[in-house]
């Protein structure tokens, strides 16, 4: 069995080794990949703004199927043109990717399915917005429709930065012509929600908690996602169904509905509010860097669950079975990142920290006269299993001190409330 993985980062470094614990033991390509990935799939040069290409390289490459790791590839449609060629492909078509590739297409479905999310309108002209602006209340969030990588979003806090939000989307035109959306401020803690769908079928998998803001104590702007970790405490199995039941199948139900069945996966990010949970936002792909924590743990074969997610009906009766071992990743971003990243530093450490037993996923690197260099925003995953969260955030830490590079930025907080809270528990199952 032959599979092309498509992307080229931390998500994707993370689906081959996952892949590749299958017992189907499948031949891996990965396009564009990294110099990480080079080590565990053969790369192969890919643009990933064109689908034809994609067909094209499958279609050469003879592969039994492909797995599509970032969302530009899926909103523009390559799932539906393998498809149409013949060539297996995991990941939603065109109409399932809206609900990442616009935040109005994903709240309107959210609505149509009572799927509970934050209050708001789109705007689609700075003089609307103005006007929206002045019946809200603040804290207010403003987003740009289309796909910005996890930078789109603003939280302003009064009327005065909602107004600076609004000249970033209409006048500078940061994220080329968008319509926006103002939504409602939401406060709680986030909770990642993956689950596979094949068009009818819903299958949770393991929940994890994500950490957004560049700095330490959620500090600062918004990132890709600096840290990870799961199980997340309180969420056990039932609250994972009953949540997968309130979120992930109303959607599930309403595309199939519209003839237009989600396959692949659905990603919900969601705000554990004061009145229940809400979604944030809807992602179609494996998350980054939820993947590097939640694969890991996987003991079911992908390949096959990747497979069954293609056919309706495909995962009926399928569950995703995990590892009890708690994970934690550590992200290692370059200097200036989320604004910019930096490039050719070189990287030490890497055998050092893999050494330590950790899994050590390149996200941004590039090799260079035979080394590795840094390539991009962020550069490194670094995730640990232990135990215990404490033991896994430690070993992950650990790993993650041996590697080195100019402008190296880490948090340190990740998992830090996951660890005092099952401490707190453990402490309530045994009081001394
Ligand atoms: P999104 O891309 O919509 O998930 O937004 C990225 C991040 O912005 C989320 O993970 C949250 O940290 C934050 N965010 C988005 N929407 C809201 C909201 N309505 N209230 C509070 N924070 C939000
Ligand atoms: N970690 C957030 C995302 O994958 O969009």
């Amino acid at each position: 069995m032959k599979i092309l993985v498509v992307g080229g980062g931390g998500r994707e470094h993370a689906i081959v080794r996952a892949l590749s614990r299958s017992p189907k033991n499948p031949e891996l390509l990965c396009a564009p990949g990294n110099a990480g990935i080079a080590a565990d799939a053969r790369c192969l040069p890919l643009d990933l703004a064109d689908p034809a290409a994609i067909v094209a390289l499958a279609r050469d490459e003879a592969v039994d199927l492909v797995v599509i790791g970032p969302e530009g590839p899926l909103v523009a449609g390559a799932v539906d043109e393998l498809e149409a060629a013949g060539i297996a492909a995991f990941g939603p078509g065109a109409a399932g990717a809206q609900l990442e590739g616009s935040k109005a297409f994903a709240k309107r479905a959210m609505l149509d399915a009572g799927v509970p999310t934050a209050d708001y309108r789109v705007v689609r002209s700075l003089a609307e917005g103005e006007s929206a602006l002045a019946q809200q209340s603040y804290p207010v969030v403003l987003k740009a429709d289309g796909l910005a990588a996890g930078k789109g979003v603003i939280i302003a806090s009064d009327i005065a930065e909602a107004r600076a939000a609004l000249a970033v989307f209409f006048t500078e035109r940061r994220f080329g012509p968008t319509e926006v959306v103002i939504e409602e401020h939401l406060a709680g803690e986030e909770l990642t929600l993956l689950a596979l769908c094949d068009g009818k079928n819903v299958v949770p998998l393991a929940p994890a908690q994500d950490y957004k803001r560049i700095f330490d104590g959620d500090a600062g702007p918004n990132t890709g996602g600096m840290g990870s970790y799961s199980p997340v405490p309180g969420v056990d199995p039932a609250a994972l169904e009953r949540l997968t039941d309130l979120i992930h199948r109303p959607i599930v139900d309403l595309m199939a509905s519209r003839g237009t069945p989600f396959h692949g996966v659905l990603y919900a990010g969601l705000m554990l509010t004061a009145d229940g949970p809400k979604v944030l936002e809807f992602n179609t792909r494996f998350g980054d860097p939820e993947t590097q924590t939640v694969l890991p743990r996987l003991r079911s074969d992908l390949v096959a669950l990747c497979l069954a997610s293609r056919t309706p009906g495909g995962l009926a009766g399928v569950a995703a079975e995990f590892d009890d071992d708690w994970a934690v990743t550590v992200v290692l971003a370059s200097a200036g990142y989320p604004e910019s990243g930096s490039s050719g530093d070189p990287i030490s450490g890497l055998a050092e920290a893999a050494g330590r037993g950790a899994e050590v996923v390149h996200a941004g690197t590039a090799e260079r006269d035979g080394s590795i260099v840094t390539a991009g925003g962020r550069v490194l995953n670094v995730t640990a299993l232990g135990p215990d969260p404490a033991s896994a955030r430690d070993a992950a830490y650990a790993a993650a001190a041996l590697i080195n590079f100019e402008g190296r930025q880490m948090r340190t907080d990740i998992a830090a409330r996951a660890v005092a809270r099952h401490r707190e528990a453990s402490q309530e199952r045994n009081p001394q």
